[in-house]
């Protein structure tokens, strides 16, 4: 057990639930106590916050697959970072760790589903690098598009929000197993990203044009529709299917800022017409798998069969423009906020 502990730590808690897009005074930052360590916790000292859209949904009333975040709270949020005590077993000082934590400077792990260890003591560990490739995001995309659409050889592959965490590495996944990729996203720089550094076979700016018809001019029919967005961007895809399409509803981001039901596609007949399916998974249901799936990652990086790409932003003090980043579109990759 290490010496010289903090005793109080900055963090930010919900004040009040947003409504569209986080407000600055939504949130307030506080110094809050580091409670002292029971039998079976560590103490993490974070380093990188991962910023993802299930932060923004967890701050909405609604039940999802956790509860949601209570005013005077803090907002939860997976972070990486190093051990600086210890009474947990499963965890020495020095460790680097992942878990479910908050924005906060601590917090407080045990040996459960949430946390895991990455390595032991070591300096020169890349802990941006493992939440922009090898965390969450990056195993969502692999499971989804290696194993729910099961993608093959050949076929032609339609990614949503291709530019961000999870879509860039599964354009990426279906381009390493031989498909055809098209990304959709929300600029042109973006679509040239796509392009140039992802090797994409076409990209198509949902701002600027129609999704629909350029994916009849390019002549593609999507067998795969791996969606991160739903929306607008989900009906035109709907009505662009190959026989015996898959479309995989990984996420629906342009609807979470919005209150009341989302609309429903009004494309979806056309499933029925090309005999496809469409079918929603949660990464969530695989979390034991993550540190295998996420060293398959890593390996396919370090052989440059991969790329990732970290939005980074500075300090806690912005946390609320690094989510909002994720509905304006203002990031490429991974969005994280680095502590210290
Ligand atoms: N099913 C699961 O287990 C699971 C796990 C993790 C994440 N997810 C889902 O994966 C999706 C992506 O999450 P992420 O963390 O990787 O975020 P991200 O893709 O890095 O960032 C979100 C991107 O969505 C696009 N976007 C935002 N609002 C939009 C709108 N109204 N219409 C079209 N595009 C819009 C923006 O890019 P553009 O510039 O391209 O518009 C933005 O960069 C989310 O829907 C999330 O819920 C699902």
């Amino acid at each position: 057990m290490a010496t010289d502990l903090p005793t109080t730590q900055r963090r930010i808690v919900l004040r009040r639930r947003p409504e569209g897009l986080l407000a600055h005074d939504d949130v307030e930052e506080v110094e809050a106590p580091v409670p002292p360590l029971e039998d079976g916790e560590a103490l993490l000292a974070n380093e990188v916050l991962g910023i993802d859209a299930s932060v923004r949904s967890w701050l909405s009333p609604a039940k999802g697959y956790l509860p949601p975040v209570e005013p005077g709270e803090g907002v939860r949020c997976s972070t990486v970072g190093r051990v600086v005590a210890s009474r947990c077993p499963a965890y020495a000082v020095g460790d680097v760790v992942t878990t479910l934590g908050a924005w906060e400077e601590f917090t407080v792990i045990r040996d459960d589903l949430f946390s895991t260890w990455l390595s032991g003591p070591d300096p020169t560990y890349d802990t941006t690098a493992f939440l922009a490739l090898c965390g969450s995001t990056g195993c969502t995309a692999y499971i989804g598009m290696l194993e729910v659409a099961d993608v093959q050889e050949g076929e032609t592959v339609v990614v949503s929000a291709a530019a961000g965490a999870t879509g860039s590495v599964a354009a990426q996944l279906a381009k390493l197993r031989g498909a055809r990729v098209i990304g959709i996203t929300g600029s042109d720089e973006k679509c040239r990203w796509l392009l140039e550094e992802l090797g994409l076979d076409g990209a198509i700016n949902h701002r600027t044009e129609d999704v629909s018809a350029r994916l009849k001019e390019m002549g593609a029919r999507a067998d795969v529709f791996f969606d991160n967005v739903g929306g607008p961007v989900l009906d035109a895809v709907l009505s662009r299917l190959a026989l015996r399409a898959r479309v995989v509803l990984c996420g629906a981001i342009a609807t979470y800022n919005d209150t009341g039901k989302a609309p429903g596609p009004s494309n979806y007949l056309n499933l029925i017409q090309q005999r496809a399916t469409m079918t929603g998974f949660l990464s969530l249901d695989d979390i034991p798998r993550f540190p295998e799936i996420g060293a398959r990652l890593r390996a396919w990086e370090q052989e440059g069969r991969l790329r990732y790409h970290a939005e980074v932003f500075e300090g806690l003090g912005s946390s609320v423009d690094a989510l909002n980043a994720m509905f304006t579109g203002a990031n490429t990759g991974k969005i994280v906020i680095r502590l210290g």
